[in-house]
C-alpha cells in the first residue's frame, strides 16, 4: 500500500471540504483517548528513544499540541521528577487534559496552556526544556518550519525533541473485515488516502535543517483487534466516522458490508484487527549538557 502522502512537511486535503476534520469534532477526543490506550507501546517506545537520547531525566517538558493529554500523562508518568507544560489552542482540549490530570494524580506537575502554536508559545515556557513533545500535532501548524525553529531555540544544549506522526502504513486484516467482501479493507484505505486520511509528514530533512543532530526516525506500528472492548470500540467508532467520510466514494456494496463489520464490532463478535503506522523521531539539540 502506498502512504498517501510521504512529502517532506505536511501534507492537505485533497479535495475541498472533504480534508481532515477540526479537532473539536464530535468523536475525536473519545477516539483520540483509545487511540492513546491502543498506542500506549508505541508511547513507551518513544519514550523509552527519548531517555535514551536525553541521558538524564528531564525537569522541564513541553507537550506542543497537547490534545486530550496522551503524551503529557506519559510524560509525568515516566518522568515523576519533571513538569510538563501542556500547550494546545483547545479550550475543550486543554479542559479535558486538565480532568485527565487530576484523575491520574500528577495535576501539580502538569500545567495548561492556551497558546498558539503559530505565536510566540515559547513565552509561556519559565525556562529552556530538557524535552519537547510534539504528537500528531506539527503537521497542523501553519509554518512548522517556524515551530521547528522555536522548539530548538526552546531546549537546552543537549535537549530532545521527539516528533510523532502517521506513516500512511494502515491494513485490515482479515482483508474482507469479515464480511465476505474480498478487497474491503484495501479499497477503504485507498478512498481514505484519496481524501487526504491519514494526513502523514516526513520531517527528517526540516529537523536537520533546523540544526538539529543526531535526528533519528523509528518506525512502529498501532494495532486495534475487535477480540477486545478497547479494539472493538475504537474500530467500530473510526470505521462509522470513515464511513460517513466515505459515503459518496464507496459502491452501495461496500458500504453495506461496513455496516456489517461496524454492527459486529458493536456485538463483539468480529475478530477485525487493525495495524497503522507512525513514525517516531528523536532530534538533539547539540551542544553540552548531558
Ligand atoms: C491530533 S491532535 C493530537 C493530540 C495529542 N498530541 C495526541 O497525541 O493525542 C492535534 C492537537 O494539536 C492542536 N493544535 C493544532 N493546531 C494548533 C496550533 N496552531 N496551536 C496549538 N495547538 C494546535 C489541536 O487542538 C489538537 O489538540
Amino acid at each position: 500500500m502506498t502512504p498517501p502522502h510521504t512529502h517532506e512537511g505536511h501534507s492537505h486535503p485533497l479535495r475541498p471540504g472533504h480534508g481532515p476534520a477540526p479537532e473539536h469534532d464530535t468523536g475525536l477526543a473519545e477516539l483520540l483517548d483509545l487511540d492513546a490506550a491502543l498506542g500506549a507501546p508505541v508511547l513507551t517506545a518513544a519514550l523509552d528513544a527519548a531517555s535514551a537520547a536525553l541521558g538524564t531525566a528531564p525537569r522541564r517538558v513541553v507537550d506542543l499540541g497537547a490534545g486530550t493529554g496522551t503524551g503529557t500523562l506519559a510524560l509525568a508518568a515516566r518522568f515523576p521528577g519533571g513538569r510538563v507544560h501542556a500547550l494546545d489552542a483547545s479550550p475543550g482540549m486543554l479542559d479535558r487534559l486538565g480532568a485527565a490530570a487530576r484523575t491520574a494524580q500528577v495535576a501539580d506537575r502538569v500545567e495548561t496552556h492556551l497558546v498558539d502554536l503559530d505565536g510566540d508559545w515559547p513565552a509561556v515556557l519559565p525556562g529552556a526544556a530538557d524535552l519537547a513533545w510534539a504528537a500528531l500535532s506539527l503537521h497542523h501548524v501553519t509554518d512548522p518550519a517556524q515551530v521547528l525553529r522555536q522548539a530548538f531555540e526552546a531546549l537546552r544544549p543537549g535537549g530532545v525533541l521527539v516528533v510523532l506522526e502517521m506513516t500512511g502504513a494502515t491494513a485490515y486484516v482479515p482483508g474482507d473485515l469479515g464480511t465476505g467482501r474480498a478487497g474491503l479493507g484495501d479499497r477503504l484505505v485507498a478512498a481514505l488516502a484519496e481524501l487526504g486520511y491519514p494526513v502523514t509528514a516526513e520531517w527528517t530533512t526540516a529537523l536537520t535543517a533546523t540544526g538539529f543532530a543526531p535526528v533519528r526516525r523509528h518506525e512502529l506500528a498501532v494495532t486495534a483487534s475487535g477480540g477486545t472492548a478497547e479494539g472493538a470500540r475504537y474500530l467500530a467508532l473510526q470505521l462509522a466516522m470513515n464511513r460517513a467520510r466515505l459515503a459518496e466514494d464507496l459502491s452501495a456494496e461496500d458500504l453495506a458490508a461496513l455496516d456489517t463489520a461496524i454492527a459486529a464490532l458493536g456485538a463483539g463478535t468480529s475478530e477485525v484487527a487493525l495495524s497503522s503506522g507512525r513514525a517516531v523521531w528523536t532530534a538533539v539539540r547539540p551542544g553540552a549538557g548531558r
